[in-house]
């Protein structure tokens, strides 16, 4: 059974998480937990962009210390590896508040989330990643907890059920979702410190982060080089470490430094082309190109074609081909765009070059 929190320590992955380059995995676990938390930044002025966010928490998270209170509920979402854990850490660290992490699919029960919200302390951030997965008889008893710091418990079954109400400590929940239309109304509206979306970041902002990872790796790495990994990495800190650790990987076993030139063979090796197209990626383009004709086609049939979940392409796919123009959500479903076939070296068919004019 899963344990339904684990203190000072990040959420468990996802099953949905597959073995693709783009995805970070293939690589151990172990590993993997180590890194991120060793490149992760430890301190506010550490984190490199995502401004606009940065600016509106520091208003608010300065307005709650001066009223001495607890800052207001937080929602993060967006695209996964932009930095949201990262934010409810460095919030914490800031208002020197101890964090709780727990993830929406670890809460099974009502009494997994009862536990959690009675054992806070003043003062604490508790951090639901994925909150999106949590069930809706466990939001409901979130409400309360998050409006006036209740939680109702209800003691028993039939006519004798009674229910009992605790009184919580006042405590900040910081949430975090790739998946924000999924999140009912009522939940959203509670987070009233503020809903923050996670934007890709800019080419100049990976390459920074880049060479400060290095720094921490302890790797040297040719300014041209840094900047081919941030080509290819989604505009994403996960994927830019990532790629990081695999091109230092392949240069320390060549005997090599690593160049441009290494950094190239390192990633096509991982089969990730020069705008960050994993495998799957370039899947999904050639199906809706070759299958169904450039589409539209909606997700549920894209999905079945490709033998993948529907929330995997949605998650870990579209959002980056959205960003770069290969890939249109319309309507009726999704099409691939004039420079999607320019970048598969496909012609576009004439039905389509006629709807562009
Ligand atoms: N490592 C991962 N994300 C980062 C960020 N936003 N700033 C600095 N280093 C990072």
């Amino acid at each position: 059974m899963k344990k339904p929190l684990t203190k000072d320590t990040p959420p468990e992955k996802t099953a949905d998480v597959e073995a693709d380059p783009s995805r970070h995995v293939g690589e151990a676990e172990a590993e993997s937990n180590f890194l991120d938390h060793t490149l992760r930044p430890s301190r506010w002025d550490e984190y490199i962009g995502q401004k606009n966010i940065k600016e509106n928490l520091r208003i608010l998270l300065d307005a709650a210390k001066e009223r001495n209170h607890p800052p207001e509920h937080i929602l993060f979402y967006g695209p996964p590896g932009l930095g949201k854990t990262t934010l409810a850490h460095l919030i914490a660290k800031e208002t020197g508040a101890q964090i709780k992490v727990t993830s929406g699919p670890a809460i099974e029960k009502v009494g997994d989330l009862a536990a959690i919200l009675t054992n806070l302390s003043p003062g604490d951030i508790l951090f639901i990643d994925e909150i999106h997965r949590l069930n809706r008889t466990i939001e409901e008893v979130l409400y309360p907890a998050m409006e006036s710091g209740a939680l109702d418990i209800i003691i028993g079954k039939g006519p004798s059920a009674r229910t009992i109400q605790l009184e919580l400590p006042a405590f900040t929940l910081i949430a975090a979702t790739t998946r924000v239309a999924l999140l009912s109304s009522p939940l959203r509206s509670r987070f009233s410190g503020g809903i923050f979306r996670l934007e890709f970041y800019t080419e100049a902002e990976i390459k920074e982060i880049i060479h400060r990872s290095s720094k921490i790796l302890k790797v040297t790495i040719e300014g041209s080089a840094a900047e081919e990994i941030a080509k290819r990495s989604r505009f994403t800190p996960r994927t830019a470490n990532y790629f990081l650790k695999r091109c230092r990987d392949f240069a320390q076993i060549k005997k090599m430094d690593l160049t441009r030139e290494n950094v190239k063979e390192a990633l096509t090796l991982l089969g990730i082309d020069e705008r960050g197209l994993s495998p799957s990626d370039r899947n999904i383009l050639h199906t809706i190109a070759n299958k169904f004709n450039g589409g539209p086609v909606g997700l549920g049939t894209l999905a079945a074609s490709l033998s993948e979940e529907e929330a995997t392409l949605e998650e870990f796919n579209e959002p980056y081909l959205l960003q770069i123009g290969f890939l249109e959500r319309t309507p009726r479903g999704r099409t691939v765009t004039a420079a999607g076939y320019s970048h598969l070296s496909i012609s576009m068919p004439a039905h389509l070059q006629e709807k562009l004019l």
